[in-house]
């Protein structure tokens, strides 16, 4: 029945699109029904989010210039802006190509529907949006520390040692938990585009998650949904999805445990510079990941040696090795991630007799 909810939905989402004369008028978030999916009210938001005009977003960017560029995906680019009100923010410009211009659409509004019901210090905050004509912006609290990726292995200056690695996995777990559970907007949310970009960094290298553009509404009573087209990022696709099509909640603890790969070998998940059966981090790995001797030849060499355990290294490397099961069934949920991190994090800071340290960070 409820999966007959969102088909209805999204059946409804389509002929009331539609109906608009110019289909690039878009209508205010507070119109677009989640209730309609779950029969029940929105969760309540603690801020509202803000709609901008084009001349707002020119003039946060001085124009899109270069200097104010913070990177780039395959939605378009992001700039670094400041608001009227003097708040600095980071804003996503949508530049795609024509034919990719309702797909592009549609994540824009999945974005800002889902992402401004959200409320959870693990998942970036969405101050706002622009849809001005054709023009479309997505405006986020800005994170100073940008993506994980760029820590671990690409253009970030600082090297993380095992605490703060812990740390971030702990609040992508708790991010990604919380989504999971019917707490956000009534009913379990799937991510579906989980990988180390998405996760960001703020001041304090507290992690974020980030993109919710191919988020997917998840009724609990439906355990898993059936795609025609399997969308997310190589090298983070659940084998089973892949395979199969078929979506659940255990996709993201897949893409989830990928990630906990690169923050323990700081290798990427796809690196097409190594050789065809190296190139998948999954693969490469898997198999040692329970064998403490070989254990210790894939840590990322980066990692101070004195700010991990080994105990603590083979306890993150068994809950990944679960993570990443080709059976789904056999994957542990983001809520067991979340207490089992806890206790990661604890026989680290144990082992290191830095007990009072750990007290703060749990
Ligand atoms: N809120 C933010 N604050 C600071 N930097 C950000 C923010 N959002 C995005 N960025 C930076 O912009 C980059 C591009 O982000 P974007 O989400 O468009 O692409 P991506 O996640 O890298 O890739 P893809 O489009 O394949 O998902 C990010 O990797 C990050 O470094
Ligand atoms: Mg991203």
């Amino acid at each position: 029945m409820p999966f007959g909810f969102v088909s209805a939905w999204n059946k409804r989402r389509r002929t009331k699109s539609q109906d608009h004369t110019d289909p690039w008028i878009y209508k205010p978030v507070e119109l677009w029904q989640i209730e309609d999916q779950t029969g029940q009210r929105p969760a309540k938001r603690r801020h509202g989010s803000s709609v901008f005009t084009l001349k707002e977003m020119q003039e946060a960017t001085c124009s899109f210039s270069d200097d104010n560029l913070l990177g780039k995906g395959g939605f378009g680019k992001v700039y670094r802006g400041t608001l009227r009100s003097g708040e600095v923010v980071a804003i996503k410009k949508m530049e795609v190509p024509a034919f990719k211009e309702a797909e592009g659409e549609r994540e824009f509004r999945v974005e800002v529907d889902i992402l401004s019901r959200l409320d959870h210090p693990n998942l970036v905050s969405l101050i706002g949006y622009c849809a001005d004509g054709k023009h479309r912006f997505l405006v986020y609290e800005y994170m100073h520390n940008g993506n994980l990726q760029d820590h671990l292995n690409g253009i970030g200056e600082r090297k993380m040692d095992w605490p703060s690695r812990l740390k971030v996995a702990l609040g992508a777990a708790r991010g990604l938990a919380y989504l999971h559970s019917s707490s956000a907007v009534g009913i379990p949310i799937v991510h579906r585009d989980f990988k180390s970009t998405n996760v960001l960094l703020n001041a304090n290298f507290e992690a974020k998650i980030s993109d919710f553009g191919l988020a997917k509404l998840m009724p609990e009573e439906q355990e898993t949904h059936v795609t025609a087209r399997v969308l997310g990022t190589f090298g983070y696709f659940d084998p089973e999805y892949t395979s199969t099509g078929k979506l659940t909640l255990q996709s993201d603890v897949y893409a989830f445990g990928v990630v906990l790969l690169e923050l323990l070998t700081g290798r990427r998940a796809v690196d097409l510079n190594l050789g065809p059966n190296d190139q998948n981090l999954v693969l490469q790995v898997r198999h040692i990941l329970n064998d403490r001797k070989k254990l210790r030849k894939v840590i990322d060499t980066e990692i101070a040696r004195n700010s991990y355990t080994m105990e603590s290294i083979s306890m993150f490397a068994n809950l990944a090795s679960r993570c990443v099961r080709t059976d789904s069934t056999e994957r542990p949920s983001m809520l067991d991630c979340v207490k089992e991190l806890q206790l990661i994090m604890y026989t680290n800071s144990r082992g290191l007799g830095m007990l009072l340290h750990s007290f703060g960070m749990i």
